[in-house]
């Protein structure tokens, strides 16, 4: 059953005739699944968090949460937890006070145990009792994670949370992540621009772009992905190499050949292999090796958003 729902979600700030942040946007969200919301700067990815928390209401379509309209009923509020890019933590508290003020706001039980174990976990636990407004960046947005855990929620909506963060926090919070949905069956919606995060955390992803998503699979459906094919010959030289990229360009049909050291690397549809081994061979090149990479998810997402002329 989808716990996430938005269904022709459109919004638009502004008088009618703005264009749409977001135009008819589609989502199913599994209980469960850690979903990746990917799009450029300005998308609408904070805007499509803030409504799915009832921050913000649509202008046109629906939004359920639990099968609920967001903002609604307290209880299932309490079932959420939430990170956005502002954390809205207060400087005056130390970091015990506002994960505890939290977790008595939720009525947790055993609170002291939990939180000890948050702030370890998180890496704050000699900062326990430093007032916020001392903390670095990172700092905060290990303690807004922490906070937004605190009271085990069973949706957790995060607004880029490893910005800001060294790579050995951003580990730390991918593997807290993994951990919540490997034990907990906790549902996560993510807003990311870091691709590699998302690939190695990620059941499933959309990419927004212009008020609509033009994309959404898991990862590895989205890099084997459809129409463009790609063809990576080394050879045994980079002259030859150079003369086989010559080659290719002359067959017309493929979209792009590239050439790196002794490598030339074709991309384009419907290209088939046999074909092009056999070009090569017949021109009296040497062939060491021949691969089909899959692309990576960062060629896939700027294939998507360079598209219209628009880059990231
Ligand atoms: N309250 C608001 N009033 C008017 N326009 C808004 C408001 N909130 C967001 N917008 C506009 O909506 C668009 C989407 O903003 P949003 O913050 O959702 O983007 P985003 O995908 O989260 O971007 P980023 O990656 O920079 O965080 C932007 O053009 C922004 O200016
Ligand atoms: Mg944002």
């Amino acid at each position: 059953m989808a716990v996430i729902e938005a269904i022709d979600l459109t919004k638009t700030f502004g008088g009618p005739r703005s264009r749409p942040v977001l135009d008819r946007i589609n989502l199913s969200i599994e209980a469960g699944e850690v979903f990746g919301y990917l799009g450029p700067n300005g998308a609408g990815k904070t805007t499509t968090i803030r409504i799915l928390l009832g921050l913000l209401t649509p202008t046109e379509g629906v939004v359920r949460v639990f099968g609920g309209v967001p903002g609604e009923r307290d209880e299932l509020r309490a079932r959420l937890g939430v990170l956005l890019e502002n954390s809205g933590l207060d400087d005056r508290m130390t970091a015990f006070q506002s994960l505890d003020y939290h977790a008595h706001l939720y009525g947790c039980r055993d609170r002291r145990r939990k939180i000890e174990h948050l702030l370890e976990f998180v890496g704050l636990a000699n900062e326990r009792n430093a007032k916020i407004g001392t903390f670095s960046t990172g700092m905060k947005r290990k303690l807004g994670l922490a906070r937004s855990i605190v009271h085990d929620p069973d949706i957790l909506f995060l607004d880029e949370p490893s910005a800001g963060l060294d790579p050995e926090a951003q580990l730390m919070v991918r593997e807290l992540l993994q951990e919540l949905a490997r034990t907990r069956n906790i549902t996560v919606f993510i807003n990311s621009h870091h691709l590699d995060e998302v690939q190695r955390l990620c059941t499933r992803i959309a990419i927004l772009h212009r008020g609509r998503i033009r994309a959404s699979d898991s990862v590895e459906n989205l890099r084997r992905g459809a129409g463009q094919d790609r063809i990576e010959v080394r050879l045994a030289d980079a002259p030859q190499a150079a003369r086989a990229a010559g080659l290719l360009r002359e067959r017309g049909r493929l979209a792009r050949i590239s050439v790196d050291g002794d490598r030339v690397v074709a991309t384009g549809n419907g290209m088939r292999a046999p074909e092009i081994v056999t070009a090569l061979v017949h021109a009296g090149l040497e062939i060491e090796e021949v691969q089909r990479p899959a692309r990576s998810l960062e060629e896939v997402y700027f294939e998507i958003v360079r598209d219209e002329g628009v880059t990231a």
